[in-house]
């Protein structure tokens, strides 16, 4: 963030956001599995919760092909038009609620203060009903991308070993910690070739934070490369509902660990 940005966020706060009982996958960087990890997330915990899938990639959504679903409805709806948020979620056969996100609809690209807090009126009222609501966001540090997070208990910040994922993370950790200090936040390294490279890449990301920064970070996990995510994509069937790749051991572990967070009070 440029100094005068940051002087500028500091003269004038946004208003408080409501907060929403969940975690949002976010990187920075584009392409490096945002949407894959929150679908295949959301499926896992379907097993024990009632998650909602929310696609806040407003005008590029993504979520519902991953997951597999034909929404009738989506948030251009609710954002332009006025349509109750209740009336878009579209159920999946495998447990999850998705409030789906447009395609093409430009309008949607950069939404103003007022109609961002319209919007998470509307995911806190869903969040009372429904747990952990998963906000899956576009890349970039763009303004729904950072009230996502702040609104949120806990952030996961998902990057590839690549040196530019590993920039756009850093880059999205300091303008959170400078939004909101102290944020939870926990890495997931995905596109690893292996353990060795996923922990290594966790280290220089977590050194840097802690050398500029002065926090600390947690890992979630990391997923390995597995071609089976493609495919899966491609067929447009969740891959944990598939043959048990080491993508998918991977995301059920990172699923265990979040069944431990509390996501009210
Ligand atoms: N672990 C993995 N191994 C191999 N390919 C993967 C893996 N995770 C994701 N991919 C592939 O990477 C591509 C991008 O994934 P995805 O759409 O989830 O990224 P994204 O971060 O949400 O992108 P965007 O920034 O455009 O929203 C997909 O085609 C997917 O098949
Ligand atoms: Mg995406």
């Amino acid at each position: 963030m440029m100094p005068d940005q940051a002087a500028s966020l500091r003269q004038h706060p946004a208003p408080p956001l409501p907060r929403l009982p969940g975690f949002c996958v976010t990187g920075g960087k584009g392409g490096v599995g945002k949407t894959c990890v929150a679908v295949n997330l959301a499926v896992l915990l379907a097993q024990t919760a009632k998650p909602l899938l929310v696609d806040l990639d407003l005008g590029l959504a993504n979520a519902d092909l991953v997951l597999g679903v034909e929404p009738a409805a989506n948030l251009a709806e609710v954002i332009l038009a006025g349509r109750p948020i209740e009336s878009v979620i579209a159920e999946s056969p495998l447990g999850v609620g998705l409030v789906p996100a447009a395609s093409g609809v430009d309008a949607l690209a950069n939404l103003g203060q007022q109609e961002l807090h319209r919007l998470f009126a509307g995911l806190e009222r869903l969040g009372r009903t429904r747990a952990p609501l998963i906000l899956d966001t576009p890349a970039g540090i763009g303004r729904e991308v950072i009230a996502a997070c702040r609104a949120v208990r806990v952030v996961c910040v998902v990057m590839t070993p690549e040196p530019t994922a590993m920039a756009d993370a850093y880059a999205l950790v300091k303008v959170l910690e400078q939004a909101q200090p102290g944020q939870d936040l926990r890495v997931i390294v995905n596109m690893a070739r292996d353990q060795q490279d996923g922990l290594a890449a966790f280290a220089r990301i977590r050194a840097v934070c802690q050398k500029h920064l002065g926090r600390s970070l947690d890992l979630l996990g990391i997923i390995p490369r597995d071609e089976a995510v493609a495919t899966a994509v491609r067929r447009r069937k969740p891959l944990v509902t598939g043959t048990p790749t080491p993508a998918v051991h991977a995301l059920q572990g990172i699923a265990a660990k979040l069944r431990g967070v509390a996501w009210t009070g």
